[in-house]
C-alpha cells in the first residue's frame, strides 16, 4: 500500500464566481475506501468530475500511481478514457436499449478486446456483483438495486485504478441501501480497488469508509477514520455533521480533584473524561450516549422533558443547568416525561473552531 496512491495538490475549480473546489489537498492510499461527505453544493461532485477528467481544474495537480493526470504547472491533462478511473453516478446512466451484458461489455468493446475476452471479463464481473443469469434483461426489467449493480459492474469491468461513486445508493429505499453498502464493501475487499465514495449520508460513510473527508465550501475541514471524527471533531461543523451532538458552551473546573463543567446557569456537572483543556472556558461536544442518567445515583439534577422510545434505544430530552440536552440510553431503566433525574457526563471533546 503506497501512501499517496491518489494525490491531489491544491486542486481548484471555479465556475464564474463560485469556487467549487478550493485549493484542496488530499492523499488516498491504494485500496482505501474514502468517503467524502458534506452539505449540498460543497463541491463533492465537482471533485469527482475533476478526478475523472470530466472537468478541467483551474489550478493544482492530480497524480495517480505516480503518473500525473493533471498538472497546471507541467501542462499535463490526461483525457478521461486514458485515466482508468471508473465512475458510478446517482442515476446509474444505463443504456435502456442494451441488455445487462451489452451495458457491461460496452467499455471493453471500446478498448478493442476480442469477443472471447469480452465474454470472460463480463462473466467475471457479473459474478462479482452477483448478477449471473440476468445477462439478457434490459434495465427496465431490473430492480433499483440490480440496476445499481449493473452500473457498478460496468465501472469495474475496465479494472479501474480508482472507482468514483457519486451518491450511488441515494435512489434506493432504506433497506436496500443498507444491503448495498455491504455489497460495495465486499466488492472492494474482493477486488482491492481504491474507492472515493461521495455521500451526504453520514451514517453510510461511518458504516463503510476507512476514512471520511468532511468538505465544506470547496475545502476539506477534517479527514480521518470514522471513529476519530466522531470522538474528536475539531470543529463545530464536523461535530454537527458527523452524528448527533450537544454543543455546550461551558467552563471546565476542578473540584475535589475531579473535573466538572459549569453549565450556562452555573450548575456543575461531573465529567469523566475530557479531550480538551483541564480548566477554562470551552465549547464542548457531548454525544447523547455519553450522558448518563440515573434515578437516585450521584449527579446533577435535571428533568426529563421528552421521551422517544424506539425499542433498541430510548431518546430523551433532558432539561438541566439552563440547557436542553439530547440523551440516548438503552432501554432497561426507563424514565418518564416530567420525572426528576440525576445526570453526569461520561466524556466530551472540546471544539476549537467553527
Ligand atoms: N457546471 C457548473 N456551472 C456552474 N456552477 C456549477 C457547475 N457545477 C457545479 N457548480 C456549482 O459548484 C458548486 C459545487 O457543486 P457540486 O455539484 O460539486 O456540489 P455537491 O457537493 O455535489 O452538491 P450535492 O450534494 O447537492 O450533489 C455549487 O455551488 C454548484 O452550483
Ligand atoms: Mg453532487
Amino acid at each position: 500500500m503506497s501512501e499517496g496512491y491518489l494525490r491531489l495538490e491544491s486542486l481548484t475549480k471555479r465556475f464564474g464566481e463560485v469556487v467549487a473546489v478550493d485549493a484542496l489537498t488530499l492523499e488516498v492510499p491504494e485500496g482505501e475506501m474514502l468517503a467524502v461527505v458534506g452539505p449540498s453544493g460543497c463541491g463533492k461532485t465537482t471533485l469527482l468530475r475533476l478526478l475523472a477528467g470530466l472537468e478541467v481544474p483551474d489550478a493544482g495537480a492530480i497524480t495517480l500511481g505516480g503518473e500525473p493526470l493533471f498538472s497546471k504547472e507541467q501542462r499535463v491533462l490526461v483525457p478521461p478514457h486514458r485515466r482508468r478511473v471508473g465512475m458510478v453516478f446517482q442515476n446509474y446512466a444505463l443504456w435502456p436499449h442494451k441488455n445487462v451484458f451489452e451495458n457491461v461489455a460496452y467499455p471493453l468493446h471500446v478498448q478493442g478486446l476480442s469477443k472471447g475476452e469480452v465474454q470472460k471479463e463480463v462473466a467475471g464481473v457479473l459474478s462479482q456483483v452477483r448478477l449471473e443469469g440476468l445477462e439478457e434483461r434490459h434495465p427496465d426489467q431490473l430492480s433499483g438495486g440490480q440496476q445499481q449493480r449493473v452500473a457498478l459492474a460496468r465501472a469495474l469491468v475496465m479494472r479501474p485504478r480508482v472507482l468514483l461513486l457519486d451518491e450511488p445508493l441515494s435512489n434506493l429505499d432504506a433497506h436496500l441501501r443498507e444491503e448495498m453498502r455491504f455489497e460495495i464493501k465486499r466488492i472492494q475487499r474482493e477486488t482491492g480497488v481504491t474507492i472515493v465514495h461521495v455521500t451526504h449520508d453520514q451514517a453510510e460513510a461511518m458504516a463503510i469508509a476507512d476514512r471520511i473527508a468532511v468538505m465544506r465550501r470547496g475545502r476539506l475541514v477534517q479527514t480521518g477514520p470514522p471513529r476519530e471524527l466522531y470522538e474528536h471533531p475539531r470543529t463545530e461543523f464536523v461535530a454537527r455533521f458527523i452524528g448527533v451532538t450537544n454543543l455546550l458552551p461551558c467552563r471546565v473546573v476542578e473540584s475535589d480533584g475531579r473535573q466538572a463543567v459549569l453549565l450556562p446557569d452555573g450548575t456543575a456537572v461531573e465529567i469523566g473524561g475530557l479531550d480538551g483543556p483541564s480548566e477554562g472556558t470551552a465549547l464542548l461536544s457531548v454525544r447523547p450516549e455519553d450522558i448518563v442518567l440515573s434515578r437516585d445515583g450521584v449527579g446533577t439534577e435535571g428533568e426529563i422533558a421528552e421521551v422517544v422510545y424506539l425499542g433498541n434505544v430510548v431518546y430523551y430530552t433532558l432539561s438541566g443547568g439552563g440547557v436542553d440536552l439530547r440523551v440516548q440510553a438503552v432501554p432497561g431503566e426507563t424514565f418518564e416525561a416530567g420525572e426528576r433525574v440525576r445526570f453526569r457526563i461520561r466524556c466530551a471533546a472540546a471544539i476549537n473552531g467553527r
